[in-house]
């Protein structure tokens, strides 16, 4: 199998593309789209995001040390993209992408109600390893849309469409192919 040699750079894909609110002092709130997230760790529950100290939200988030991830959906990867090439600085993201900011439990920066989970985190450490500064956060809170549990308490994500970012296109997720240890499940006999 032949393979050709790229420079080195991120080819860690696909990711989940998330919204993410953040609100100042002030009580301002803007949205940046980000990709560069991940999660951390299971106990406690954390999680991280990388943003450019240029970004009109980066000193939102330097201010409450505050923000909320809120999951995008084929429904709402027009208002992703946007609130990702358009910043705070020059338009009300939330009119413009008809988003509506929703009061969080315990963080200052609003949940976006027409996602189908906000994750409210507050920030534990941030790095400078590069271009992006890194915010590892604590998870503080998370909500979800009731419409997507079943009648014995399942969350059913799949059944919002979640969307993931793969070099640079944004995708549904497709067919669901197997499911945790089903490659060590026996098979019934039947
Ligand atoms: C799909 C996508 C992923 C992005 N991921 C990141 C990211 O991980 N970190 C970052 O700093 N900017 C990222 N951006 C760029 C910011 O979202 C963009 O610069 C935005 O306009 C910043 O908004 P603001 O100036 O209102 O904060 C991404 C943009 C898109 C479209």
């Amino acid at each position: 199998m032949a393979k050709i040699s790229f420079k080195p750079g991120n080819m860690l894909y696909p990711l989940p593309v998330v919204m993410v609110s953040v609100a100042d002092q002030a009580g301002n709130t803007n949205i940046i789209t980000v990709a560069w997230a991940g999660t951390v760790c299971t106990n406690p529950p954390m999680v991280s995001i990388s943003v450019r100290p240029s970004r009109y939200s980066y000193h939102m988030l330097k201010e409450t040390g505050e923000f909320v991830i809120n999951l995008t959906t084929s429904a709402l990867a027009r208002a992703a993209d946007y609130c990702g090439v358009k910043s705070g600085r020059d338009v009300d993201k939330w009119k413009e992408a008809k988003l509506t900011p929703v009061k969080s439990d315990i963080v200052k920066a609003p949940c976006i109600a027409q996602s189908p989970v906000n994750i409210e985190c507050r920030v534990v450490q941030t790095q400078q390893p590069g271009s992006h500064d890194l915010f590892l956060a604590k998870v503080v809170a998370v909500h979800v849309d009731e419409q997507y549990m079943d009648e014995k308490g399942a969350f059913h994500l799949e059944k919002a469409n979640p969307v993931v970012y793969s070099h640079g296109g944004y995708y549904d997720l497709g067919a669901k192919i197997g499911k945790f240890g089903y490659s060590v499940q026996r098979v019934k006999k039947t």
